[in-house]
């Protein structure tokens, strides 16, 4: 049986124009390869954006048939350092690009690296500015010295939006040949906000299942839980039923197999999310105030369950 390979991979965008979302960025580094004109730049941005894709799709662009040659993508949190980064930069910078001006370096994570490191990048960066390009990928911009955002053009990549997702996702699945139904993408969109990696990974993992992708599996795949579940777990405690309360985290945790973090995040999201009617604008505020300290708890190690349940326990200080 041949191998599939994962969809991530599969529907990768080819050219800038596939590029969803972020379309100020596009624009301009679509004008870079018309002018044959390319800064060193830093994309930023959270994970899944289409960051590494941007740059390989405008390498390929620039380079055509030689965008293998004249582009190195090397990971900054590679575990053997920055002396290894730094040799891999210099084989490579050493030779002329092929039927092109400069090559591109794209360096990924680079908010991976120590204060110490990134000096040594920045002389690297300086020493080879005539054959090379850098893109330094990272998810903050904060974390990257001074001296070396100063030198790049800065991109913000954004999470996306969920009709651009949606249409990627349909796109896919009639490549596919697989049956999305409406509510299924609404609940891909929801767990993964904004991350397309994830979108299209929950897309292939529930597709394994079921031709006709529905709601449940894409709960299911994710371990998330559905919206309503989660609201009603907390408008359980807020009405002073634990019993009731409790037992729905049972289903949560068991059931999907959520992580406490998980929960917490999800009811932290749920609680911002409503509206005023459901939960007056006071009362979100205490109730934030109480996610926080269980939340900090748990990152200390405390057990999760106990602490959940502590939590659903405190909700029930607002039953009217
Ligand atoms: N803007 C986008 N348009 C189309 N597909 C996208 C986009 N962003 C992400 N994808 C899909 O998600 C996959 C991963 O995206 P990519 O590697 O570009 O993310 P990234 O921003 O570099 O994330 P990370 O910070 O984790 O490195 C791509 O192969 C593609 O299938
Ligand atoms: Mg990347």
């Amino acid at each position: 049986m041949a191998v599939e390979l994962p969809w991530v991979e599969k529907y990768r965008p080819d050219s800038l124009a596939e590029v969803v979302g972020q379309q100020e960025t596009v624009k301009r580094l679509q004008s870079y390869v018309k002018s044959h004109n390319v800064p060193n730049m830093m994309f930023s941005g959270p994970a899944g954006v289409g960051k590494t894709s941007a740059a390989v799709a405008l390498a390929k662009e620039l380079f055509k048939g030689e965008f293998a040659r004249n582009l190195l993508e090397l990971n900054a949190s590679d575990s053997r350092g920055i002396d290894v980064i730094r040799g891999q930069i210099k084989d490579f910078a050493r030779t002329l690009a092929f039927s092109a001006d400069f090559k591109i370096i794209f360096l990924d994570e680079s908010d991976s690296l120590t204060s110490d490191a990134q000096h040594a990048l920045r002389r690297t960066m300086e020493k080879y500015t005539k054959t090379c390009r850098f893109i330094l990928s990272c998810n903050y911009s904060s974390r990257i010295l001074e001296p070396i955002q100063s030198r790049c053009v800065v991109f913000r990549f954004r999470p996306l939006q969920p009709k651009e997702m949606e249409e990627k996702l349909f796109e896919i699945a009639k490549k596919e040949k697989l049956l999305l139904e409406k509510k299924a993408a609404d609940a891909i969109i929801y767990v993964s906000m904004g991350d397309m990696r994830k979108a299209v990974n929950i897309l292939q993992a529930a597709s394994a299942l079921e031709s006709k992708v529905g709601e449940e599996t894409v709960y299911r795949v994710s371990s998330r839980a559905k919206p309503k579940e989660v609201k009603e777990m907390i408008s359980l405690a807020m009405e002073g039923k634990f019993i009731e309360a409790r037992s729905m985290l049972d289903t949560l945790m068991y059931e999907h197999g959520m992580s406490g973090e998980d929960v917490i995040n999800q009811v932290y999201r749920e609680i911002m999310d409503s509206d005023e009617k459901e939960i007056a604008g006071k009362t979100k505020i205490a109730l934030v105030d109480i996610i926080g300290e269980y939340d900090f708890r748990m990152v200390e190690g405390a057990n999760e369950r106990i602490q959940l349940e502590a939590m659903l326990a405190q909700f029930m200080r607002f039953k009217k």
